[in-house]
């Protein structure tokens, strides 16, 4: 943590896709060194009830978990683990997954965690599952701003669709965040998300009379170094800062910062 006594509450933005598989986990992770070396607090929480693989990928091995503050064993505070990216995490613990019929205690308990965790962090990432489960959709109900993870790859497009529409009508949101992952060639990411829009302007915004913006917030590109960087469980930022895949994400984590977290409230 590098600011103290901050008054303002942190931005909170939910990490998601459609389909599973296409790089949530590495980018939350990965965006939080980004974000944390721009000086700010960063926390990611594994908001995929113990699937989030946050640990596996960060190497961690917790005494202690949300699991266990929703059982009453163990206090928040000890379950938050500092990381070599210079942010912290919170983990579900795999206990959590049995939550995943969402009871209104388990949303209690969340909303008193977040509220908790609010005045400690400038930025709190949600890494969350794929899809329109009722534990994604209250996830990113947390959340002001939604990064939609998506490859180029017609399954994960059409997966991306139906969740903005999801999102667009349960949760009334008008702008989500495009972030394209592995992408082939530059200038993919923002013909995608220009596609993208001409549907949803075509069936879904005329359909429910409202006006979705998708804005597309960065590209990722495939690269070798970041399957290098997950079997060596080491973070691609501190791995290979200079690979392209880093370089994108610090330029992600550039745009955020300008957009969002900086923006005053
Ligand atoms: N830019 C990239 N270049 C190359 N490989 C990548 C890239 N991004 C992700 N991958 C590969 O995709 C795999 C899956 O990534 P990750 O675990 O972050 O996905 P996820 O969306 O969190 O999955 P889940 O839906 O299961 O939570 C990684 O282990 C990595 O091998
Ligand atoms: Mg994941």
């Amino acid at each position: 943590m590098t600011k103290q006594n901050s008054k303002a509450v942190a931005k909170v933005m939910a990490i998601t896709s459609g389909k599973g598989g296409v790089g949530k986990t590495f980018v939350s992770s990965n965006l939080a060194a980004a974000i944390a070396k721009r000086g700010h607090r960063v926390l990611v929480m594994d908001a995929d009830l113990g699937l989030a693989n946050l640990d596996v990928v960060l190497n961690l091995y917790p005494k202690l978990t949300l699991h266990d503050v929703f059982m009453g064993k163990a206090q928040l505070q000890e379950c938050i683990i500092k990381t070599p990216g210079g942010f912290d995490v919170l983990l579900a613990g795999s206990g959590l997954v049995e939550y995943s019929r969402l009871t209104s205690g388990v949303r209690d308990d969340f909303l008193r965690i977040m509220e908790a965790l609010h005045p400690l962090y400038d930025v709190i990432l949600l890494d969350t599952g794929a899809g329109i489960s009722d534990v994604v959709l209250f996830a990113v109900s947390l959340a002001s701003e939604v990064l939609l993870v998506a490859t180029p790859e017609p399954t994960s497009l059409t997966d991306a669709y139906a969740t903005i529409k999801v999102l667009t009508s349960q949760q009334k949101r008008q702008q989500i965040r495009m972030i394209i992952n592995q992408t082939a060639r530059l200038g993919d990411g923002r013909a995608i998300t220009v596609q993208l829009q001409q549907v949803l302007d075509r069936f879904v915004s005329k359909a429910q009379g409202v006006n979705i913006k998708l804005v597309h917030t960065g590209d990722i590109p495939s690269d070798p170094s970041v399957k290098m960087a997950i079997m060596r469980r080491q973070l691609l930022m501190l791995n290979t800062p200079g690979c392209p895949a880093a370089l994108a994400i610090s330029q992600l984590a550039l745009k955020l910062d300008e957009a969002v977290i900086s923006r005053s409230a």
